[in-house]
């Protein structure tokens, strides 16, 4: 494999970003934003609320000037994970939201619990009706809050409720995940003061009153993390453009050279270079700096063909095991025991037709289709176009034989 990719807009990072642009009244940029089935659902709930936006050539336009409350379909609110962020910008603007449960991808139970207890420490009442999550205040207000977990979909909404209200709240335990520490310092450019970015403690000074800013995009780590991986499989010379900040990547490029790679670093682009064998060993996903747990099975794809026993410690979600099953179709010798994953590698796999369930677990079938002999068919695509752009054609652009069928 041999070529260069430029990677995408990161959609972790974009998705809190567009619920965040609704504290303003006017129209916000987003640059470097991917065109991915996400941000478009997700424009299409800020269209409920009579936002306009427009997405041409990664350049996403949203105006809030005519925004209107409304209530947030369950059709739509289910599509993904990040329909739940409107309910922090919802309540700042109108002390009341009403929306259908947030949807995402099945990799375990993913509650709620503690965007909810949040917002009742921020004055809010929340009760969840067949299935509506209904929401409401008498006026919210600065709280000091310690979140049980530092989740960062709680931690996202928290902090732009909090950005959007003249009010003071400190948050204890939080999230420090990269797509956080891009969205504190959105709010901050929106005029919200927050002190602590990139700590356990956030406090957050809101402003009722914020602007409507322009923002580029930093690129995708988890896309990034996927290629370096699927380089590190194979006999490849590959390089990444676009990575503005590669401390976002640190763990991931630790694991590929644990695993056999070199990689080197030349100004915003990483050049990776392996020999296909894959060294095995023993992995643990975790909040970040750790290594993402979206990159799980990716790796578990990699460990496939490895030198021997490999073993993989998920942390963060109880059943993100779902590509253990598929990759047994390829002939991989592979078990799940409790939240451990064990891999046997072994020199050669077998490509099979095989379905993809979720985002990430998608991706992983991508890397292990172009390891395996013979052809791979991957099914039910439609959950790697969530959130990879164009997979096909940066796998493509590196030599690898895949198409659309
Ligand atoms: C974000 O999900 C990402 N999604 C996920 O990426 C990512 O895997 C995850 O963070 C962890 O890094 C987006 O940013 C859109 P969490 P989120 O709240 O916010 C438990 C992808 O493929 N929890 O940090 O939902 C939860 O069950 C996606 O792009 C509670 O118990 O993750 C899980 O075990 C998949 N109660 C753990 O915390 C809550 O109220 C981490 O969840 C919230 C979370």
């Amino acid at each position: 494999m041999k070529g260069t990719v430029s990677i995408q807009g990161s959609k972790n990072t974009v998705l809190p970003i567009i619920a965040a642009t609704l504290l303003a009244n006017g129209v916000s940029v987003i640059y470097n934003c991917p065109h991915i089935e996400d941000v478009k659902v997700m424009c299409k709930l800020l269209e409920c609320l009579n936002v306009k936006t427009t997405l041409t050539n990664h350049v996403l336009t949203i105006d809030t000037s005519n925004a209107r409350y409304a209530c947030l379909p369950e059709e739509l609110t289910c599509k993904l994970r990040s329909s739940v962020l409107l309910l922090g910008s919802m309540l700042a603007k109108w002390e009341k939201a009403r929306l259908g449960m947030p949807g995402g991808c099945a990799i375990g139970m993913r509650p709620i619990d503690i965007h909810i207890d949040g917002f009742k420490a921020m004055n809010v009442n929340v009760d969840c009706d067949e299935g509506v999550l209904c929401c409401a205040s008498s006026g919210l207000s600065g709280c000091d809050y310690t979140l049980r977990y530092p989740s960062v979909g709680a931690t996202e909404n928290l902090l732009i409720a909090a950005s959007g209200i003249e009010s003071v709240t400190v948050l204890r335990g939080v999230a420090k995940e990269p797509e956080v520490i891009e969205l504190c310092k959105y709010l901050t450019s929106m005029g919200a003061c927050i002190e602590g970015i990139g700590t356990d403690v956030l406090i957050i000074k809101g402003c009722a009153l914020l602007k409507s800013v322009t923002y580029t995009n930093v690129y995708d780590r988890i896309v990034a993390g996927t290629y370096l991986l699927l380089a590190t499989a194979m006999n490849s010379e590959v390089r990444l453009t676009g990575i503005n900040d590669i401390s976002y990547l640190k763990n991931v490029i630790l694991v590929c050279i644990k695993l056999g790679a070199c990689i080197i670093k030349i100004n915003d682009s990483i050049r990776i270079a392996s020999d296909g064998f894959v060294k095995a060993g023993d992995f643990s996903t975790g909040i970040y700096p750790d290594f993402p747990t979206d990159l799980q099975p990716v790796l578990a794809a990699v460990l496939m063909r490895a030198s021997g026993e490999s073993v993989i410690t998920e942390t963060v979600f109880e059943n993100r095991f779902s590509i253990a099953k598929e990759l047994s179709k390829l002939d991989a010798d592979i078990t799940v025991d409790k939240n451990k994953m064990i891999i046997n590698g072994k020199k050669e796999i077998q490509g099979h037709t095989v379905k993809a369930t979720d985002l990430r677990q998608g991706a992983a079938l991508v890397v292990a289709g172009v390891m395996a002999r013979g052809y791979t068919t991957i099914t039910d695509i439609s959950f790697i176009e969530r959130g990879y752009e164009d997979i096909v054609g940066d796998v493509a652009s590196l030599g690898v034989d895949i198409a659309y069928v």
